[in-house]
């Protein structure tokens, strides 16, 4: 897959707070992403190195970024106001590339922005795949009326129990019995890990501490049956046989 990474300057339009410290940023400009589960590698004020947030979703001209704040750097992405522009280097990574016929999607926690867009293309092919989201406690959720609208079957986990069914997308898949060809799973490291212990029938969209974003400095290479990949050059998407654990 050819990458046709670029830097531009897009317009803010709005930076919306969704939910606990959860963001929506919509950008302005032109957009040449074509497959859902890429990411960008935005430039924000006043730090040196980027950091890479998945593509949620994206038209010709407009770009949404779903994040949440962790440290330095997001905590002023969120203060950042509509009109403001932002430098972004986009189209990185080789995203979903494989959609199957009858798709489950496993999202834990903010694992579930590449998951806008990739239920839209499956919308787009007449398939509404079937949905497994997990969050700590109910108030984290964000966007569930477009994916129950969306998808064949949207299940709802929780930790706590105060949504759902109490549990996580692991647990709950371990006791029931759930039809699919591929899974597409996105969430934390913990949550991955266990799912191919269950089964390695799908993809995982990894997350990885980056230097440049664009394969150059090997600073997110990972360990697979297939030797040493990166995860902004070779990923985020990889296949769940050939990731390998420690
Ligand atoms: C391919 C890819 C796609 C991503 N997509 C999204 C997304 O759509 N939405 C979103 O909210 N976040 C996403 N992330 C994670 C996001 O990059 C980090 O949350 C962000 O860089 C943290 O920056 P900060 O300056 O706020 O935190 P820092 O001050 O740099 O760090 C704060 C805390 O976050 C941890 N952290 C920082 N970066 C990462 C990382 N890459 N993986 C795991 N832990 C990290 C640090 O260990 C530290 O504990 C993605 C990461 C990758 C690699
Ligand atoms: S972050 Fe530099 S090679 Fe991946």
């Amino acid at each position: 897959m050819v990458n046709k990474m670029y830097k531009c300057n897009l317009e803010i339009i709005s930076n919306e707070l969704l939910t606990n410290k959860i963001y929506r940023m919509v950008l302005k400009g032109e957009n040449r992403i074509e497959n859902p589960g890429s990411f960008v590698e935005v430039t924000i004020p006043g730090f040196y190195l980027k950091r890479p947030i998945s593509v949620a979703d994206y038209t010709n001209d407009t770009l949404t970024l779903i994040y949440k704040v962790l440290g330095h750097g997001t905590d002023k992405m969120s203060t950042m106001l509509k009109g403001e522009s932002l430098e972004v280097l986009t189209d990185l990574g080789n995203g979903f590339t494989n959609l199957t016929k009858n798709p489950l999607i496993v999202a834990g926690g903010i694992g579930v922005a590449p998951f806008v867009n990739l239920v839209k293309k499956f919308n787009e092919l007449g398939i509404k795949p079937t949905m497994i989201y997990g969050e700590q406690t109910k108030e984290n959720y964000v966007l569930l009326d477009f994916f129950k609208e969306n998808t064949k079957e949207l299940i709802l986990v929780t930790d706590d129990g105060s949504s759902g069914i109490k549990g996580n997308p692991c647990s709950y898949l371990s006791s029931n019995k759930i039809d699919f060809d591929k899974y597409y799973a996105c969430g934390p490291n913990i949550m991955l890990k266990n799912l191919i212990k269950l089964t390695t029938n799908g993809y995982l969209s990894l997350e990885a501490r980056m230097g440049c974003g664009f394969g150059a400095c090997m600073g997110c290479s990972i360990e697979t049956t297939k030797g040493p990949k990166r995860v902004c050059k070779e990923g985020p998407i990889f296949e769940a046989s050939e990731v390998i654990y420690e």
